[in-house]
Formats: structure tokens, sequence, C-alpha cells
């Protein structure tokens, strides 16, 4: 290893969802850009493939200003490769580099022999995704192997995110090149595969026979790049204890480090902002369930609350299994108990659609031909009755000025009574808006039929599945999913497979209440730093300890006891669970990756460090305390309640916790990631 400059490093980020939005890894490296780009600047860079699609709207390309950047992309470029350098559109602006694999498709069996030469990995002639992280990986080894050839001053950081862009791993270290890797994994192959069957996971995570489970589900080529990756990196890293006590078993290393996943935090100057915004949105919502429900929306808007899941269509490792059947107990106990309220739930999951259907978009178009025949009959009737007051000279003020009858002309009468007898339907609501490719066999649609689920009037619980992600050109909603989210009132998220799962996180962040739980890293991570997370909106339903049955009651005992909560008591919620954003900012979650990057550059260049002594701030848990607004009443949640906290108690606890992250992030010293323990796991 040449002496190189371990203070001022280079850093390449080496992710596939770059650019391109697929899940959660999309908003890991997009959300972080501001604190990565406010430590390196432009000595930053993002790596990932070229999707021509979605590049052409997110970079705008620039000049590529480093020199030996440009002389290795010219001399690329000369040999056939395509790429695209840029800054990315977003908080940040951080330079991109984009590879277009498709652009080296002819080198593919070559790069395949030599991964099967240098590294033992095998792949199969029919498997795209993986024929592109090959041709991805050889790409950035190439790249990185020259770029550091030439840089010869910096130390260069590579991280990776994720086994598709990891294929480079193995090669770097196989050649040796002068570069220090960092692997994040954001789950496991073989874990993700075996949730979405129906194998007991975590009860027998230690005792899988890991290749032969690979190669039972035809993955045993992309399991070896995730396992080679975890192994030839220099530090190794997951978003969550969770995933790396499976990682430990399923790719045979022990993560070094765990990086949680943090959000860009946005906050208002002032709290009733966001509460506002809230009302807003839901009144957007209001507008659809107008439309949605025509005919049959005989329920008190003032009295629905909106819940939702969202999230890739994983049916069992999302939870959505649980979610309606817990739908389906709560519609029972709502009509059992003649409940005013009324439950509308929405399910957003993308699945292979052709379009929406025309019932969706008619339901829509009906309603908001009635709002728009309604004003201008209402700005019409108001100009005469203006007319008719300021005319008025003597006589009955009622029979000449205000007289009900007279308000509308027989032809406005005749127009209002076309548009509301188009609002009659002989069908019941639909529930779902697409018509699905897959109608007969899609988990969700017949989970909903199998339970009768049909958006029946007698039905205290509605429901609508939106097989797309929402965006602000939709002709349904016209909002993109962070309004949605907004005017929502609980996301509902009981993953069963989850190493972090954005989606409850962002809820927190925006003030919404949300369920999770303890099978996934977020729900994890906030009971670790919660003493009772239940009491500032975040439920966690226990998929861990309990049977399928006893989750889906307790999930259902949750919406329940939400229905139950008056407005006063659901702004209140709102404001405590905005409360916990900052234990969620990046500007905290951030250090953690500082840290991990020290360790590398620790391991590679040691001679560069002088090791200090452990202080062990880790060790020192500080709970953030129950609200001392919060209920005495008993609570879903067997928290170890020692005190309620006060606005100000709450504030010293947060920077009290954000402190015990930065004194020990100053701490230099790698010992700590080998000491990390899985607290979370019962053995
Ligand atoms: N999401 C979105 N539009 C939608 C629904 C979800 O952009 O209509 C995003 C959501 O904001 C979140 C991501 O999809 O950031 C899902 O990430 P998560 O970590 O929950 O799950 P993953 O898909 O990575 O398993
Ligand atoms: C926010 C608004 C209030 C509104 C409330 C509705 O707090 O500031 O004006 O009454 O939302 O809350 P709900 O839970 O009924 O949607
Ligand atoms: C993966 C996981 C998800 C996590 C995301 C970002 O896609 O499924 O739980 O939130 O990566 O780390």
């Amino acid at each position: 290893m040449e002496n190189r400059n371990v203070y001022n490093p280079l850093l390449f980020e080496i992710a596939w969802e770059v650019a391109n939005k697929v899940g959660g890894i999309y908003t890991v490296i997009k959300s972080k850009t501001p604190v990565t780009v406010y430590e390196f600047g432009d000595r930053y860079t993002l790596i990932g493939p070229l999707s021509y699609k979605t590049a052409l709207a997110e970079v705008e390309p620039i000049e590529v200003s480093n020199h030996y950047m440009k002389e290795i992309l010219e001399e690329m470029s000369s040999q056939g490769v395509k790429w695209i350098h840029g800054r990315w559109l977003i908080e940040g602006a951080p330079r991109v580099l984009l590879f277009d694999t498709h652009s080296v498709s002819d080198r593919l069996d070559k790069w395949k022999a030599d991964l099967w030469n240098v590294a033992g990995i095998p792949s199969p002639p029919n498997d795209n995704e993986a024929n592109d992280s090959i041709l991805f990986g050889y790409l950035v080894s190439w790249f990185l192997g020259d770029f550091v050839a030439k840089e010869r001053s910096k130390a260069v950081i590579a991280h990776f995110h994720e086994w598709m862009a990891a294929c480079s791993i193995p090669l770097i270290r196989k050649r040796r090149i002068d570069i220090t890797t960092i692997f994040t994994t954001h789950a496991t192959l073989l874990g993700r595969y075996l949730c979405a069957g129906s194998v007991d996971f975590y009860n027998n995570i230690k005792k899988f026979s890991v290749e032969e489970e690979a190669g039972t589900r035809g993955i045993y080529h992309r399991y070896c790049i995730e396992r080679a990756a975890a192994l030839c990196c220099d530090v190794f890293t997951t978003v969550s204890q969770i995933t790396a006590y499976e990682a430990e078993y399923l790719l045979k290393r022990k993560p070094d480090a765990v990086l949680p996943n943090g959000l860009n935090v946005i906050k208002f100057s002032a709290i009733h902002e966001f509460q506002n915004i809230h009302a807003q949105k839901k009144e957007k919502i209001h507008n659809f369930v107008r439309g949605h429900f025509h005919g049959h929306y005989d329920f008190d808007l003032d009295n629905t609350l909106y819940f939702f899941t969202a999230g890739r269509y994983e049916y069992r490792n999302k939870g959505v299994d649980l979610f309606i059947e817990a739908l389906d107990r709560l519609n029972h106990r709502l009509k059992a108990c003649n409940s005013p309220v009324t439950v509308v739930a929405f399910l957003i999951m993308p699945a292979a659609t052709n379009y929406y259907t025309v019932e969706s978009l008619k339901g829509q178009a009906v309603t908001k031909q009635l709002r728009e025949t309604v004003k201008e009959i209402t700005d019409r009737v108001g100009k005469r009755l203006f007319e008719r007051a300021a005319r008025y000279t003597s006589g009955d003020i009622m029979q000449k000025v205000m007289d009900p009858s007279n308000l509308l002309t027989k032809d406005e009468v005749i127009l209002l009574k076309r548009r509301v007898v188009a609002l009659k339907r002989e069908s019941l609501p639909p529930i779902v808006t697409h018509n699905m490719v897959d109608d007969v066999s899609d988990p969700i649609l017949n989970q909903l039929r199998r339970l009768r689920l049909f958006n029946d009037r007698m039905d205290k619980v509605k429901v609508i599945f939106h097989p797309e992600f929402l965006n602000s050109n939709n002709p349904l909603f016209g909002m993109d999913y962070d309004d949605f989210v907004r005017g929502c009132h609980l996301g509902v998220f009981p993953s069963y497979y989850e190493p972090w799962g954005y989606t409850p996180a962002e809820c927190t962040v925006m003030g919404i209440p949300s369920v999770t739980s303890n099978l996934s890293g977020f729900g994890c991570y906030m009971s670790e730093n919660i003493e009772s997370t239940s009491d500032y909106g975040v439920y966690i339903v226990d998929r861990r300890k309990k049977s399928f049955d006893e989750s889906t009651q307790q999930l259902a005992d949750i919406m329940l006891q939400f229905c139950q909560k008056s407005r006063r008591q659901r702004i209140n919620m709102r404001n405590r669970t905005e409360r916990l954003s900052d234990i969620l900012d990046w500007k905290l979650m951030g250090m953690e990756y500082t840290r991990a990057r020290k360790l590398a550059l620790h391991r590679t260049y040691p001679e560069c460090f002088v090791s200090k002594n452990l202080d062990d701030l880790q060790r020192r848990r500080v709970k953030i305390s129950r609200p001392l607004s919060a209920s005495g009443s008993p609570r879903i949640d067997s928290g170890t309640n020692s005190g309620r906290s006060s606005d100000v108690d709450f504030e010293e606890q947060i920077s009290h916790f954000k402190c015990r992250h930065r004194d020990f992030n100053e701490e230099n010293d790698s010992d700590y990631y080998r000491d990390n323990e899985y607290d979370y796991i019962d053995e």
C-alpha cells in the first residue's frame, strides 16, 4: 500500500439506485447527500448504472473537472464504454458518474469467465439482473483501478451498497487495488427469499444450509457475489442489528458496524405548520374518496380515518397479509360497537397493470363535473342575489330578494339533476384502481376477496388497492407520496422481513403515527432508544414471539384503539410523533458513516493512525422517556417506564442523545466495531 493522505480522502459511493429509483436504497443515497457533500464537497462522487429514462430527468451533464478522471473516462470511451458525468439534481447536487452497462454487453462472456477464474463465482446465462451487475462491477473496478493508479497522493474510499453494485469488491481484492472498501448490505438475498416463502426464518437462522437454500431458489450465483463482497471488503456493514445478525449466519461474516438509515429532516419553524399541512392534504384525499365512492358516499368524512401501507410489492415480507387480516377484524369490531368511524385503508404497492380502470377514472370525472357545475351555479346565484338585493326599494324583502324557490333557474335545476343522476351506480366502489395484469392470482386481491372486503355500504373498513407508486401527475389523487402520507392518519407496516423500513420512519418525521414491527430495523432502533414508543405514535407489533394470529390480533387492537381517539388526541399524538424526527436526522445518523470510513482507512493504512483507548460510551444507553402528557392507562408496550418527560426534559434528552453519538464519533478506536453485540436477538 502506498503512503496516502488519509485526512483528506476521496470518496466514491457506488449503488444501483443512484439517480435510479427502485426502493429504499434510493432514499438512503438521496437523503444522505447533503451531509456527505457537506463533509467531502467535490471529493465525493456517486457511481451508478446509466438508465437513460431516469438519468435524463434527474441528472444535468457537466464536464469532468478532475483531470485523472477525465483521462480515464476518455480512454474508456475510446474502448466503447458509454457514460454520463453530471450533477444529480437533488439537494447537495453531488457529482454522479453513470455507466451504461449495455455499451459493454459484448464483453459479458469474457468477464463472466474471468469472474469464475479469479473468484470462483458462476453465472448462468439468462439472469439479466446478475449479468448487469457483473458488467457494472467490471466497469467500476476498471475505473477505480485506473484512478488510484494515477491519483497516488490521497487515500480513496469506495463505499458499495447492496450486491447489485458490489461485484467489484472481490475484483478489487484480487487485483490488489490500493483503495479501501466498505460494503453496506441493505438485506441479504437469502433472507429475503426465505422469508417470502413459508419458512420459520428467525427460529432456524443458524441451521440453514446456505448454499443449498440458495441453489434451490436459483440464486446461488447472486448469493456468491453478495457473499464475496461481504468477505472481501475492508469494512462490512449493514443497516440494523437485526440484519447484522442475519448477515452473520447467512453471509458468514459478522458486520463490523451498523449504519442505521437517516432522513434529511426539514423542520418547520412553527409546530402548527405541519398540522395545517395535514389538514390541507387530507382535503385532497377527501376529494379522491368522494369520487371513488360516488353513489355509495354515505359516510361522514369528518369521522373518517385514512390508514395506508406502501412499498415494493412483497406481500408477506412487508406484512400486507397481516394488515389485510387485521383490517377484516377491525371491520367486524367497528360494526359490532356501531362506531361512527369509517376507515379507508389504502394499499400502495406497484404491480403489473394495464393503466387505470375506466370506473376509477369515471368516478373522479363525475364528481369533478358536479363540483364545477355547483360552482358555476353558485356563482350565478350569488350574482342574481346581489342584483336583486341592490335593486330592492320597497315591499316584502323575503319575497323580492331572498325567495329560495326562485334562487335556481329551471335550466340550473335540470343541469344539477343530471349531475346527481350521473353519480348513481349499480356496482360497489372498486377495491382496485387499475386493470391488473394478473388479476386472478394477485395475492392482495385474493385475500380481499376471501375476506369479502368489497366496500359494501355496511363495511366500516373500506379498502383501495392502488398498484402503482404515487406521483403528482396521478389522475386520481394528483399528489405525490409525501403529500399523501401527510394527509393520512396512520401508516401500517407490520413487516416480517425488513432490514430497515423507511416508510414508517418517513411517517415519523412528517408527524404521522405509524405501526411497524419488531422484525424491522426501524422498529428495533426506535424501541432501543425510546422507552414507550407507542406514546410517541410509533406502534410496534410483535412478530418475533407471537404467532401470525396473535400478531394480527395485536394489530387489530392497535388500530381499534386509534379509531377510538378523539381529534384532540390525534393532534397531540402527531405533535409527539413529530418531535422524534431529530433522532432520525442524517446529521446524527451520518456520523455512523463517518466512523465506518475512519475504520476502513484505519484498517487499510494503520500506520497513519495513532490508537486511542476506547471510551465505552456505546454501552451508556439513554432512552427517551415517556412524554409527560401520556396517559397512565395500560399500553401495548411494556416499556420500563422510569418517568415522564416534559417539553424541556425532552429537548434535554434529545440533545443528550445527540451528544452520545457525537462524543463517541470523536473516538477513533476501531475495537468498538468488533465488540458490537446484537442486543435485540434473544438467543
Ligand atoms: N415510496 C415512494 N412512493 C410510494 C410509496 C413508497 O416513493 O408511492 C418510497 C418510500 O418513500 C420509501 C421507499 O419507497 O422511501 C421504500 O423504502 P423501504 O425502505 O420502506 O422499503 P424497500 O422498498 O427498500 O424494501
Ligand atoms: C390539524 C389541523 C386542524 C384539524 C386537524 C384534523 O391539526 O391543524 O385544524 O382540525 O388537523 O385532525 P384529524 O386527525 O381529524 O385529521
Ligand atoms: C432495503 C430494505 C429496506 C431498507 C432499504 C434501505 O431495500 O428492504 O428495509 O429500508 O433497503 O436500507
